[in-house]
């Protein structure tokens, strides 16, 4: 009997309602596997159905989440690729998570690029994935569903570029308000790269961190944010730049 496998590292949540709205047009038992935690050695069945869905981080997939996705192997598994985007640029990412999965014995049936607001720049596109994202994510679903059972393959061309584009760390710092800190240590059990000391969560260990920014998501007092110089310049020049609406992409 196939479990929908739910794989995603979704650092601002939306990666995670994108996947789960695909899954959710399958009838089987689901799992999750949040790759903000999960980094254990798993092996699905020819049986199962992976959605897997990664941010795009400067034009990759986020080295943590392709290090815990490494250890997440299929037999012949049919998985559908989904990278979410801030309305900027894929780049090269969906062309790695799709070769990532192919490596790691999965059949990758499609694939999608689809936009959700920006977990830096919170000024481009707000509100996203909005009504018209979630039907159109809703009928990729559906034909997904229909290529699984016809077991039919991917014959889309996905775009990027191989060797991907390197990693780029943002210069931005992460820092936390000390006066609206109520010391919950809900940022210190989110972060992916125990960045913030378990005994001081006003700090951010920033050779650590991956700005991912989970802990500024989480955190219900607001205290934690992108702060510094950089960020505040880079601020109002990158959100006039990508304010124009992109739409999502889908490889059938
Ligand atoms: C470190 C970092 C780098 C990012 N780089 C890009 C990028 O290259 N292109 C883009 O369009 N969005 C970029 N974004 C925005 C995220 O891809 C986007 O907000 C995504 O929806 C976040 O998913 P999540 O809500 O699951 O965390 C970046 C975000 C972060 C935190
Ligand atoms: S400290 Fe850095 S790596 Fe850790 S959750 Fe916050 S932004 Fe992500
Ligand atoms: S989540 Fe926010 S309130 Fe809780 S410890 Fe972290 S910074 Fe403080």
């Amino acid at each position: 009997m196939a479990n929908i496998e739910k794989i995603f590292f979704s650092p601002s949540s939306t990666t995670k309602k994108v996947v789960e709205e695909i899954a959710n047009n399958f009838s089987y038992k689901k799992e999750s596997f949040d790759l903000l935690n999960f980094n254990s050695e798993k092996e699905f069945s020819s049986d199962d159905i992976a959605v897997v869905g990664m941010p795009v981080f400067a034009g990759r997939i986020p080295k943590t989440a392709r290090e815990r996705l490494e250890k997440i192997k299929g037999d012949n598994t049919p998985a559908i690729a989904v990278v979410n985007y801030g309305n900027a640029h894929v780049t090269d990412a969906l062309l790695e998570l799709v070769d990532l999965l192919k490596e790691n014995s999965f059949n990758v049936v499609a694939a999608a690029s689809t936009v959700s607001h920006h977990s830096i720049f919170d000024g481009v596109a707000v509100g996203r994935p909005d009504f018209d994202d979630l039907e159109k994510i809703n009928d990729f679903a559906k034909k997904c569903a229909e290529k699984i059972k016809s077991g039919e393959g991917l014959s889309s061309e996905i775009p990027g570029n191989r060797p991907y584009v390197d990693y780029k760390q943002l210069p931005f710092t992460v820092s936390c308000d000390e006066t609206l800190c109520a010391f919950c240590y809900d940022c210190v059990s989110a972060c992916p790269e125990n960045a913030i000391p378990d005994d001081d969560p006003i700090d951010t260990d920033l050779d650590l961190c991956s700005r991912c920014s989970a802990c500024i998501h989480i955190c219900p007092e607001d205290a934690r944010m992108f702060s510094g110089e950089a960020f505040e310049a880079k601020k109002p020049e990158f959100e006039n730049a990508n304010s124009e609406r992109k739409e999502p992409e889908f490889y059938l």
